[in-house]
């Protein structure tokens, strides 16, 4: 057996305690780990502005009640009487004298580094807590994009591994705390009736569909410089296909399920720049931030192959974008369509392929979609859906931040990205970012730039349930 847990932490550290992602995700989602007992420690918050601990605390009040209107007052106060701030510039040896003061009143022994900051932070702040030790006592939290590319995200685990040891640096990807994402794993391996069928003999393709109705929201300049190929589909949308392809995990330690993703990863190949098409939504240039010239994409289309025993030849497309139709993320698998049936009359309608559709989003749950008789005297099929909605079959299921950061302050590393498999997903997308080609518009409520049906073979992309 390999045990790989750590010890629980005692400390929570937010860098960017005052940037939009603890705005909008890590204050409520810490709001409601109290609300469930599950958080026991101080949270000192890092900031670089003219903040004091009141301004700080009405903040954090403040983020928490945009996000859970009906937050119990009781148990707010509660939560921001764990907060504390440290302020002052990063570059300023002070400010880390006093954070390693502040932990040591709070008698910390290990604590949570988590880095809300840009990623061109990251090497600095890694290397600033190592001035004063404090990667001594504790592991890092990394958010995505880690890097730009292959070769910053080589550099930058280099720089990371000179201070932290790798099984101490947490590389944060939202959707694998998602449920539904994990379920995709259990889903396959606790259902006899799948796992047979789950190859190329019987699937003709899969498709990962991940669309957004919203723009870029206040993120114009964050996203002109990223797009959608960094944003999502290097991570959210590989580690979705690493869950529908891999083989299962040969125990529950959290090296074995790295292992077999890292195995699908190697076995993708890297995106052919032919089968990528690159999208951007009318009025992008217009948002706040965006250069007026900008070429960024905010869709991409993609075909990957997986040149693995189980999956040789069959198409995975996979498609992202803001702006889009309707907010879908879903992965379709679509089965090899039946023969024609012998005993049917000449002229009926041919069977139509089977479908499982995992639904990843707000409503999430699994669709499967068979073949059932026309009534009436003929011996036709047609389609019908099976399906079942998690939320109302399974009840409510927590927040993806609020489990990833439980995670982290745990020591279960087994929720987040190991070195080799952010590599590996930089080595498949690389291609795609060094021959991006032209980027195509596209209005905004539509299903991304026509030419995205270049990437399919011929095929159709399905149309995402809502
Ligand atoms: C983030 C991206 O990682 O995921 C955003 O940076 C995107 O651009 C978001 O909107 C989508 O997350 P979810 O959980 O709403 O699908």
């Amino acid at each position: 057996m390999r045990s790989e847990n750590q010890p629980p932490a005692d400390a929570l550290v937010l860098f960017g305690a005052t940037g939009d992602l603890a705005k909008r995700k890590l204050f409520p989602s810490l709001y409601s780990m109290e609300a469930h007992g599950q958080l026991k420690l101080h949270v000192v918050g890092v900031a670089r502005s003219d903040w004091t601990d009141d301004s700080f605390r009405e903040h954090a009040r403040a983020s928490v009640l945009a996000a859970r209107p009906n937050a119990d007052p009781v148990i707010l106060a509660r939560f921001l009487e764990r907060l504390d701030l440290i302020q002052g510039d990063y570059s300023d040896p002070a400010t880390w004298k006093s954070l390693a003061d502040t932990l040591d009143e709070h008698h910390s022994q290990c604590a949570v580094f988590y880095m809300a900051i840009p990623p061109d932070m990251f090497p600095a702040v890694a290397t600033a807590l190592a001035s004063v030790h404090l990667n001594e006592r504790g592991r890092i939290v990394v958010e995505k994009p880690f890097g730009r590319d292959l070769q910053s995200a080589v550099e930058l685990n280099e720089i990371l591994h000179q201070v932290f040891p790798e099984e101490r640096i947490f590389r944060i990807d939202h959707y694998l705390g998602k449920e539904s994402v994990e379920d995709l794993l259990v889903f396959r391996f606790s259902n006899t009736l799948l796992e047979p069928l789950w190859n190329r003999s019987y699937v003709r393709s899969v498709q990962i569909t991940m669309s957004e109705t919203i723009g870029v929201e206040g993120r114009g300049s964050f996203y002109d410089g990223v797009g959608a190929m960094r944003d999502v589909l290097q991570n959210h949308l590989l580690q979705v296909a690493a869950l529908v392809a891999m083989e299962p995990p040969v125990g529950p330690e959290s090296s074995y399920l790295q292992d077999e993703k890292a195995k699908v990863f190697a076995a993708m190949r890297p995106i052919e720049p032919a089968c990528l098409v690159r999208g951007q939504y009318v009025g992008f240039r217009d948002e706040p931030g965006v250069r007026p010239d900008s070429d960024t994409e905010t869709y991409v289309a993609a075909r990957l192959q997986i040149d693995s025993w189980r999956w040789a030849g069959v198409p995975w497309y996979v498609r992202c974008g803001k702006a889009l139709a309707a907010n879908a993320s879903e992965v379709v698998v679509e089965f090899h369509e039946p023969p024609r049936m012998l005993f049917d009359e000449a002229g009926g309608p041919t069977p139509e392929r089977n479908l499982v559709r995992f639904r990843l989003g707000n409503n999430d749950g699994v669709t499967f979609t068979l073949q059932a008789k026309t009534p009436g005297e003929a011996l036709d099929s047609q389609n019908v859906d099976v399906a079942v909605d998690f939320a109302a079959a399974l009840g409510e299921r927590r927040d993806a931040y609020e489990r990833l950061i439980g995670d982290a302050l745990q020591g279960s590393p087994r929720r987040f990205a190991r070195e080799d498999i952010v590599e590996l997903t930089w080595r498949v997308v690389q291609p795609a970012l060094d021959h991006p080609g032209p980027v195509h518009p596209y209005f905004r409520g539509t299903w991304g730039p026509s030419e995205s049906i270049h990437c399919l073979d011929g095929d159709e992309w399905f149309l995402p349930s809502t």
